[in-house]
């Protein structure tokens, strides 16, 4: 019978039955004794599982012992206890066939045993043959899954915001223009600047930052939702918690305020490190021994543990007075640096901690103002390794006081929006999760490049 990789060292064949895997060549050592070991993996299980060839086979001479790391392979054969120590079973081989050939392993990119993540990041249509990248993969499933389970299971619909959008929800021009304008020779308006009305969407359009906006209207009347999908960002910004296309998770709870939203987050979080824990043991196991010592035990201390939540004027005290030299001072009202966020999280909580209530003027126009009129009703959870993994708020559901914290331009635009507020508002509340640096942080991989398939960043769009 046909078996996975997984399947079959879980145990869910009994010894002795006869099987086959399909899948490639992670190593091979021939013994001068005239029988092979082919290490085979299929991305179903971190480990690969043995396969002890003998040389009595029709194709050994021609065909196994040219076989090497990368080839596909298809193998029958009984399955036996392992006589190695490290897995339980292997296959006793009866035929091995070539599926596949690697045509030249000296130049096979991913021959070596070992490669750097920069090098691998040139490889990104090999490098989910690696273990590395294999595990990363299974994570980043398992994680997903959780994702949409615990939102299913608590009520929420998934709601699906559209990636080609007018608005930029957090105002910070960092978007990416989608147009079919012959950008050399554009039509022009008469006042000179280019004429938008005559491109596909009669008007400017953009990748979306956030689903935030649109997923508020759906909230105002399911009460319970979430986007879950790409997002795009033209930060020009190289580093490695940054990418142009990442993936964000964005909840909205209607009759809730900040307290019920940071709730929300360090429920979900737990829920989601308990099941990564429990589903991908092996990958952890790995992750945990080569990649970051603490890995386990740190995910399993913030599922233990109620998450701190600190006001950011408590926050910039912490940070004046703790004697520590930062490259950027501290003063009420600053937008947070990495270095502070990372300080609070990791020296000063040792643990995830959730900022709230933060200067207005940093902080996009949606978010709800609060009595003291200086600040707003947003949070951000800083995580240790990592700093800001999300981002929230209340939001301004007082159609005056929001108006007031848009221009003409922007109330133009967000018509709809404003709508909102005069039709049935309520309070309401959500956040956004980065969905590459919640990856990083459960794994303990340092670069957001390494959480996604295919990382998209400045000047490279193609590989
Ligand atoms: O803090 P941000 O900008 O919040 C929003 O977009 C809100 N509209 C979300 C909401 O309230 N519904 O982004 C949210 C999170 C950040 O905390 C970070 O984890 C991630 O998105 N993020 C990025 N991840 C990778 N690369 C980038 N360039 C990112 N920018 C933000
Ligand atoms: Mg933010």
């Amino acid at each position: 019978t046909f078996t996975t990789v997984a399947a079959a060292l879980k145990g869910e064949h009994a010894t002795g039955s006869q099987v086959t895997v399909k899948g490639w060549l992670r190593s091979k050592r021939d013994s001068k004794a005239g029988i092979s070991f082919l290490a085979v993996h299929d991305g179903t299980a971190f480990d690969a599982i043995q396969a002890v060839v003998p040389s009595t086979l029709d194709n050994y001479e021609s065909e196994v012992l040219k076989t090497g790391t990368g080839c596909a392979v298809v193998i029958s054969g009984e399955l036996v206890e392992s006589q190695g120590k490290g897995q339980s079973v292997e296959i006793q081989a009866s035929a091995v066939e070539v599926v596949g050939w690697v045509d030249d392993a000296e130049s096979y990119p991913i021959a070596k045993k070992r490669h750097t993540f920069e090098y691998l990041r040139t490889q990104a249509h090999l490098r989910p043959r690696t273990n590395t990248f294999g595990a990363i993969t299974r994570v980043r499933t398992t994680l997903a899954n959780a994702i949409h389970n615990y939102f299913h299971d608590n009520g929420f619909n998934w709601i699906n915001t559209p990636i080609i959008t007018g608005s930029d929800c957090e105002g910070a021009g960092e978007l990416f223009r989608v147009s079919t304008l012959d950008m050399a020779n554009p039509p022009r308006a008469e006042q000179g600047g280019v004429d938008f009305s005559e491109d596909f969407f009669h008007d400017e359009a953009f990748l979306t930052v956030s689903g935030q906006l649109e997923v508020e209207a759906y909230c105002l009347a399911m009460s319970k939702v979430y986007t879950f999908g790409p997002t795009f960002r033209a930060e020009n910004s190289n580093t490695s918690r940054h990418l142009a296309e990442f993936w964000m998770v964005e909840p909205e709870i209607a009759f809730a305020d900040l307290n019920d939203d940071a709730d929300l987050a360090e429920d979900l979080l737990k829920h989601v490190f308990t099941r990564v824990l429990e589903e991908r043991e092996d990958d952890m196991a790995f992750f945990q021994q080569r990649i970051d010592k603490t890995v386990i035990e740190r995910l399993q201390t913030v599922i233990d543990n109620n998450f701190e939540r600190m006001d950011y004027t408590e926050a910039v005290d912490i940070l004046k007075n703790c004697g520590k030299k930062f490259e950027f001072p501290v003063e009420w009202g600053i937008d947070l640096a990495s270095e502070h966020e990372r300080f609070l999280a990791e020296e000063h909580v040792g643990r995830p901690v959730v900022l709230m209530n933060y200067p207005r003027d940093i902080k996009a126009f949606y978010m709800r103002l609060n009595d003291d009129e200086k600040t707003v009703a947003a949070m951000d959870v800083l995580a240790p390794g990592i700093g800001e993994i999300i981002g929230g708020s209340q939001r301004e559901e007082r159609l005056d006081v929001l108006e007031s914290r848009m221009d003409a331009q922007l109330k133009e635009e967000l018509w709809w929006y404003r709508d909102l507020r005069r039709y049935g508002t309520v309070p309401h509340a959500g956040f956004g999760l980065g969905f590459e640096r919640l990856l990083n942080y459960v794994t303990g991989m340092e670069n957001v490049r390494d959480a996604i398939p295919y990382p998209r960043t400045p000047g490279n769009a193609h590989f």
